[in-house]
């Protein structure tokens, strides 16, 4: 039989009905260990009490308003997310791809307002920031962009984790304005930088006027023990992109922005129908709440 699926995916056969913790079920009863976690996703496992009585009460409650009105959840989770990172403002979506796209075309006004209008962004080989357009042009894979092109101009991929790079990219392009990248690489092959390469990253985008965009997608939200790896080098970005972990597997994005890079979106610059929304809040503030309370960015 022909799938009705459009063939984007190469499946396993294999499909679950339920899980606890760590552990998935199949259909016929059989127990697999969930070592892929919803691909970084399912931070908290599956059926987490506090996770799921928030989804619950919120969905009996209310599901879906707009961001034309105030969501208090969604302000509620931002004040959370601003205190445990330091940034100063965020910025809801639906997916990864979405918080980089936002991040992006917050770079582009950024500089549109200082009177640049052909923006360019450093990023870095073998990173992974999404699949819409834009994203795909600020990942350095080959093979994900092939067939897509052309793609948004305005994107120099260097190698990672060479700050001589970084700096020769930068003079040779006198419009750059941001530089994005993973700290720690995740589809790339599990690739950290050095402390020192992002601490010295951080001075010269400062010396530079860029943006230090940090892509923490996969690798917030406790994935590497701290709230957010780029903590470790005892940083702070001016933009940062959180989704996966951040509502344990309802779909979110969120963009984050501190110091240059705050306040620079205004009123009809961006949007959105669903980011925000109360269910995908109350279940980011659960996953938040979780973390904390069980300790386990120790673990
Ligand atoms: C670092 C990073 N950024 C962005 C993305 C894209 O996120 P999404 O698939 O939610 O659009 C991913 C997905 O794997 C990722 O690992």
């Amino acid at each position: 039989m022909t799938s009705p699926l459009a063939n984007i995916y190469a499946r396993l056969p294999v499909s679950f009905t339920h899980g606890q913790g760590v552990w998935l079920w199949d259909a016929g009863g059989r127990k697999y260990l969930d070592a892929l976690a919803g691909i970084g996703v399912s931070c908290l496992g599956h059926g987490h009490p506090k996770l799921v009585a928030a989804i619950g009460e919120q969905a009996a409650r209310l599901i879906h308003t707009s961001n034309i009105y105030e969501v208090p959840q969604q302000t509620a989770l931002a004040a959370r997310l601003t205190e445990l990172s330091g940034m100063q403002e965020v910025a809801f979506n639906n997916s990864g791809s979405e918080a980089n796209e936002a991040a992006i075309k917050l770079a582009r006004y950024y500089a549109y307002q200082r009177g640049n209008q052909h923006a360019h962004i450093i990023t870095m080989d073998s990173s992974w920031h999404g699949r819409t357009l834009a994203t795909l042009a600020a990942t350095g894979s080959d093979k994900a962009r092939k067939g897509f092109e052309p793609l948004p101009s305005g994107f120099i991929q260097v190698p990672y984790n060479k700050l001589d790079a970084v700096r020769a990219a930068g003079d040779a392009e006198p419009r750059t304005v941001a530089v994005l990248l993973e700290v720690l690489q995740g589809e790339g092959g599990i690739r950290p930088s050095d402390i020192a390469y992002l601490q010295e990253l951080r001075r010269l985008c400062t010396e530079r006027g860029w943006l230090l965009m940090i892509d923490e997608v996969q690798s917030g939200i406790g994935r590497t023990g701290k709230w957010f790896a780029h903590q470790w080098a005892d940083i702070r970005p001016d933009v940062m992109t959180l989704a996966k972990g951040l509502a344990g597997g309802v779909p979110i994005g969120a963009m984050l922005a501190a110091g240059p890079a705050a306040g620079v979106l205004t009123p009809g610059s961006h949007g959105t129908t669903f980011g925000g929304g109360p269910l995908v809040c109350a279940a980011g503030l659960a996953v938040l709440d979780a973390l904390e309370s069980e300790k386990l960015l120790d673990n």
